[in-house]
């Protein structure tokens, strides 16, 4: 590949959104949130009023669906549903259990891979997800799998929903967490894992200045 690919892989509230921004910005790449693509056709299936688990159901409202993404001067990522910015309504907490359900289907999968490949085609990207690494770009330059504990993330998570004025107690996150990992990590078709020469990145004990250094670091080691 002539462009640089910069692969984050990992759980959710591992700290992966925060620290690829970062490091994009840093190197001057592009950040790509994957998440947020799995959001908006998650967004699209409930306005629509459909089981997200239903592979016929959410299958068939793909056709109508047109997924955008533009980082606008800002430095933001908007996502576009059908030419709509849907960039604050896709962080509802409904939306993503719809997004986890829906990525779990081959059907989703397959309309959103060519996209995301498309992306890093032409440009130096960070791109972060799930399987990032292990699918969506195998051949990426550097893979980073993020990780933290249950409650560690549950915990950034919930300060984070808290803070846009959210009431969920912590307990709920941490249960919706884990529910979503559970769903990640045991779906059949790219299920949540490092790729086989993925370095890992546990941020547990790290703050977020910590965790970026130590990822910079890794990134650094394997540009030279
Ligand atoms: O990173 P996030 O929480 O915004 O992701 C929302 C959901 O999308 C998550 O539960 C798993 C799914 N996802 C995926 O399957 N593959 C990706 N590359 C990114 C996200």
């Amino acid at each position: 590949m002539p462009f640089v690919s910069i692969a984050l892989d990992g759980p959710s509230g591992a700290g992966k959104s925060t620290l690829a921004r970062r490091l994009a910005e840093e190197l001057g790449y592009l950040y790509v949130d994957t998440g947020a693509i799995y959001r908006t056709v998650g967004l699209w299936v409930r306005r629509n009023g459909a089981d997200p688990k239903s592979e016929p159901a959410v299958s068939a409202l793909l056709s109508g669906l047109q997924v955008g993404l533009r980082v606008e001067a800002d430095g933001v990522q908007h996502m576009y549903l059908n030419g709509e910015d849907v960039t604050g309504q896709i962080r509802e907490p409904e939306i993503s259990m719809y997004a986890s359900a829906v990525s779990a289907l081959p059907a989703v999968r397959a309309f959103l891979l060519e996209m995301q490949r498309e992306l890093a085609r032409t440009r130096n990207v960070v791109m972060d997800g799930r399987d990032i690494g292990t699918v969506v770009l195998p051949e990426a330059t550097v893979k980073v799998f993020l990780t933290a504990a249950p409650e560690v993330r549950a915990r950034r998570r919930w300060l984070e929903l808290q803070a846009r004025g959210n009431t969920d107690s912590y307990e709920q996150v941490l249960a919706d967490v884990m529910r979503r990992d559970e769903q990640d990590m045991n779906r059949a078709i790219a299920p949540l894992r490092p790729a086989a020469d993925a370095v890992r990145l546990d941020t547990s004990k790290l703050d977020l200045e910590e965790s970026g250094k130590a990822l910079l670091r890794i990134v650094k080691e394997k540009l030279i």
